[in-house]
């Protein structure tokens, strides 16, 4: 009888040990995986507004033109983004309000894991006359301002599968100079403080589905 139930152990502790090494060897590829999922980078690389260029006459009053960039900086994973919608904003220094001026959809594409695209376009604006603009803008003091809002679906693949989609909604403030520039060289990041929540919510929720999967495996 005691000789039994040391047999019986023996195997139990043993299946015991391959299924704590074969979880926890499976719950660090998933953190790893997941921890190390980072949202992808966008930001404005050139911004030329032609009728706000001093030098300017005859120019096209209403186009804008900009450079997107977007990077996705993790190391095994590929992010496809859904159509990706731009809108553009006047700032109004009188009364700090905005007023939006324009908008551009960019059609869903794949993107690689460490790649770097760019989206170089033009738009028409309306509602603000930006010719009224450059007529108001004191000499020398170049105060325009205009802020670009993104609005986007995420999706990464990881391995072989496709996470659920995650929303990012970001914006930037550009200012322009009296050349029609963007005041700055280096490229503008956008940014919001909503999307460091998503950031954590979605770390938890990874967590939660970890613990779950842990113990479902410890359980069998
Ligand atoms: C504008 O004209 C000035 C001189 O008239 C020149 O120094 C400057 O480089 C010009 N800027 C642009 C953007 O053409
Ligand atoms: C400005 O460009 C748009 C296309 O981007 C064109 O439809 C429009 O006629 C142009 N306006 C002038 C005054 O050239
Ligand atoms: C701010 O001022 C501009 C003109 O100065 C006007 O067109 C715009 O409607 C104003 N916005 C608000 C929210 O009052
Ligand atoms: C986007 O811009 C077009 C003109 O280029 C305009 O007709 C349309 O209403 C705008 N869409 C939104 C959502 O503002
Ligand atoms: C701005 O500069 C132009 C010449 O470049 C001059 O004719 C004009 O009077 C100046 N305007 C102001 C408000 O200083
Ligand atoms: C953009 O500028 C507005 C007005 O100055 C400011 O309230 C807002 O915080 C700025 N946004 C960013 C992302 O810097």
């Amino acid at each position: 009888m005691p000789r039994r139930n040391n047999e019986n152990e023996q195997p139990n502790c043993c299946r015991c040990c391959t299924g704590f090494l074969f979880s926890s060897g499976l719950t660090a590829l998933l953190l790893w995986l997941t921890l190390k999922s980072s949202s992808p980078k966008y930001s404005i690389e050139s911004f030329y507004v032609p009728v706000l260029n001093k030098n300017s006459t005859s120019v096209n009053s209403t186009t804008i033109s900009f450079d997107l960039r977007l990077k996705n900086e993790n190391r095994n994973k590929g992010i496809y983004y859904d159509a990706l919608d731009l809108t553009f904003f006047y700032y109004f220094p009188e009364n700090s309000s905005f007023s939006e001026i324009g908008n551009i959809t960019i059609p869903e594409f794949y993107q690689g894991h460490l790649k770097t695209a760019h989206r170089v376009e033009s738009i028409r604006s309306y509602g603000v006359s930006l010719k009224d603009v450059k007529m108001k803008a004191p000499n020398g003091s170049s105060t325009t301002m205009f802020r670009v809002d993104l609005d986007t679906e995420v999706r990464y693949k990881i391995m072989l599968s496709r996470t659920k989609r995650h929303r990012m909604r970001l914006g930037v403030n550009v200012t322009v100079n009296d050349e029609g520039a963007k005041s700055v060289d280096r490229g503008l990041r956008f940014s919001s403080a909503a999307s460091h929540f998503n950031g954590l919510t979605t770390l938890v929720r990874n967590f939660l589905a970890l613990l779950i999967l842990y113990f479902g495996i410890i359980s069998v």
